[in-house]
């Protein structure tokens, strides 16, 4: 597995929060009602642990596992873990990709976001084989895609511009289309003080497209697809169910 995370992981925290915000209701509506007494809730690629929260808030009796295969993300997220008592009783942070990952025996629900397109079609394959193993009837895979369905081109385009203390960050993402069904996507962090860059971070990384009903014929599962909530656009968001 690339770590295409590390040399931009000081920055990810702005991504994570605007992220969280919108992605974290849909997903505490999907994880409402699942029974936790299988075995632990999966989270993988849990980043900074921003996702993580909000499982550990919609699900407060759950077991949660969360995997993270960066190390200097996994830094921030057993930051994040260690500083809150709850968190500290119910988080298990591990390291690993999911091609790769020791699984539970038995699973309650896995949560899988921002992650899926760095795998391979056959990657996600055996890993939602793997998953349906562990998962009762009824249990659920929780993906989310990045809208992308298909190769295109993406012009550079500034998605997020915060300030902390006396400099702006602004984060440019563009994209253009790689092999087969992969998208290459550069990012760009640009540090401004005084209205002068005086940083900047790149950074490639590649996503293989896919879109809710690919993802069911891969799993063999059921599946739905959740585009809003509250009658607000998210990112979209596919539930799978066995
Ligand atoms: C876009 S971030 C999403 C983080 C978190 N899930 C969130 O939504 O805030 C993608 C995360 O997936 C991790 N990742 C990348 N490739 C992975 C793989 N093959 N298996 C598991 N995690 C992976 C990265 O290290 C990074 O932390």
């Amino acid at each position: 597995m690339i770590d295409y995370y590390s040399a931009s992981a000081e920055f990810y925290e702005m991504v994570a929060t605007r992220h969280t915000a919108s992605s974290g209701p849909p997903l505490a509506r999907v994880l409402a009602g699942v029974d936790v007494s299988h075995g632990p809730v999966l989270e993988i690629g849990a980043g900074t642990g921003r996702i993580t929260e909000a499982i550990a808030s919609a699900l407060p009796e759950a077991e949660i596992v969360a995997a993270e295969p960066s190390a200097t993300m996994r830094a921030m997220l057993t930051s994040r873990v260690a500083r809150d008592p709850d968190l500290r009783r119910r988080v298990t942070v591990t390291d690993g990709a999911a091609q790769d990952l020791d699984l539970p025996e038995r699973l309650s629900a896995v949560v899988i976001f921002g992650v899926a397109g760095h795998l391979t079609a056959a990657e996600r394959v055996s890993l939602w084989r793997r998953l349906a193993d562990r998962l009762p009837t009824g249990g659920v895979i929780v993906v989310e895609l990045m809208g992308v369905s298909a190769p295109r081109v993406i012009p550079p385009v500034m998605s997020l511009r915060e300030t902390i203390g006396r400099q702006t960050y602004e984060w440019w993402i563009g994209g253009e289309p790689a092999q087969g069904d992969a998208m290459r996507f550069t990012t760009v962090w640009k540090v401004l003080r005084d209205g002068r860059t005086v940083r900047e971070v790149s950074d490639e990384y590649d996503w293989h497209t896919f879109d809710v009903a690919r993802l069911a014929r891969e799993a063999g599962m059921t599946s739905r697809r959740v585009t809003e909530a509250g009658g607000q656009a998210i990112p979209e968001i596919g539930v799978l169910v066995k």
